[in-house]
């Protein structure tokens, strides 16, 4: 194909992806609208999974990398897309632009706080000076939260190993306790589940909900991980864009589109509270 037929092309799928919004999607005998979804960390794993199967299902999806070089790995995806943004979510300074780039974007109907590390070999250190798992699996999301115009979903994806997390909040930032790589991520889940459920107690116009994927073979889960891969992201991809009304709940915790008791600390408000005035404390931002 020639380069003018190549942009052809891809103005066309442009147009159609632009005109989509306003279409109503046919699907399983129902007519839904196309949602517009933002999804962090899509570059791959449980992230791309579900951009591709909302692309498919014909919602305008936002993808995101972490630099313009991850951003190659969302080439075949970027034509049938509503967008691409940037940014490391290391970063608290680029976490804060990457709102900014989804905010000019326009409101989001669903957001999906995908993006996430483990098994780091120690603590690590951010521009801002955090420890980097609780930076990419806490702050970010933290303040992705408070920073993006508020959409009407969003999904916190979590693990089950969230049960594990410390509950104390004594040092959530890992500057006295010795480096645990399975402790601080666990602790990471924890937060992040407990985020979740403190933001459809205080937003109520929110459908907000946690999800634990399962263990599935990604780059993070390894090529031995049991679970069904589909399974771990068709269930972020449900909460965000069905109008079933199983769907349309808020403050659960799901694993396979069944809901599943969470630990309990993080369904308790004082815990909840504590954690919002720390992840403030950290990063600057608050939670309105
Ligand atoms: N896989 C499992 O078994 C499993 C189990 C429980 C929970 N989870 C959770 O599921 C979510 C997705 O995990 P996955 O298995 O799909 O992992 P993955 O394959 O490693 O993908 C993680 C995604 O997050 C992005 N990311 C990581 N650090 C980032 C940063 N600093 N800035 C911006 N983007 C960043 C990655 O970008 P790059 O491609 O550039 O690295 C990638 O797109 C995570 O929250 C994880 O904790 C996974």
């Amino acid at each position: 194909m020639s380069t003018s037929a190549g942009l052809s092309r891809r103005r066309l799928l442009a147009g159609l992806v632009l005109a989509a919004g306003s279409w109503p999607l046919l699907g399983a005998g129902q007519q839904h609208r196309a949602k517009r979804i933002f999804i962090t960390g899509s570059t791959d794993g449980l992230g791309r999974g579900a951009a591709v199967a909302l692309i498919e299902q014909g919602h305008q999806v936002v993808l995101h990398a972490r630099s313009q070089e991850r951003a190659a790995a969302l080439a075949d995806l970027a034509p049938r897309a509503l967008g691409i943004v940037i940014g490391d979510l290391a970063s608290a300074a680029e976490t804060k632009a990457l709102a900014d780039q989804v905010n000019r974007l326009g409101r989001m109907d669903a957001v999906i706080h995908n993006a996430g590390i483990f098994r780091e070999p120690n603590r690590g250190t951010t521009p801002e000076g955090h420890a980097k798992v609780l930076a990419v699996n806490t702050l970010a999301p933290y303040m992705l939260t408070a920073l993006i115009e508020r959409p009407q979903r969003l999904i916190y994806v979590s693990s089950r190993m969230h049960r594990s997390g410390d509950t104390s909040l004594d040092d959530i930032d890992w500057r006295e306790r010795r480096w645990d790589t399975y402790s601080a991520y666990s602790d990471s889940k924890l937060y992040v589940t407990a985020l979740a459920f403190a933001v459809a107690r205080r937003w109520r116009d929110v459908l907000s909900n946690a999800v634990d994927p399962g263990w599935v073979p990604t780059k993070m889960g390894g090529p031995a991980a049991p679970d069904d891969l589909a399974e771990g992201y068709h269930t972020q991809a449900w909460l965000a864009a069905s109008d079933e009304p199983a769907a349309k709940v808020s403050g659960r915790y799901w694993f396979h589109r069944r809901p599943i008791e969470p630990a309990p600390a993080t369904r308790d408000p004082r815990f909840q509270d504590r954690l919002l005035a720390k992840l403030r404390e950290l990063t600057g931002v608050e939670l309105a």
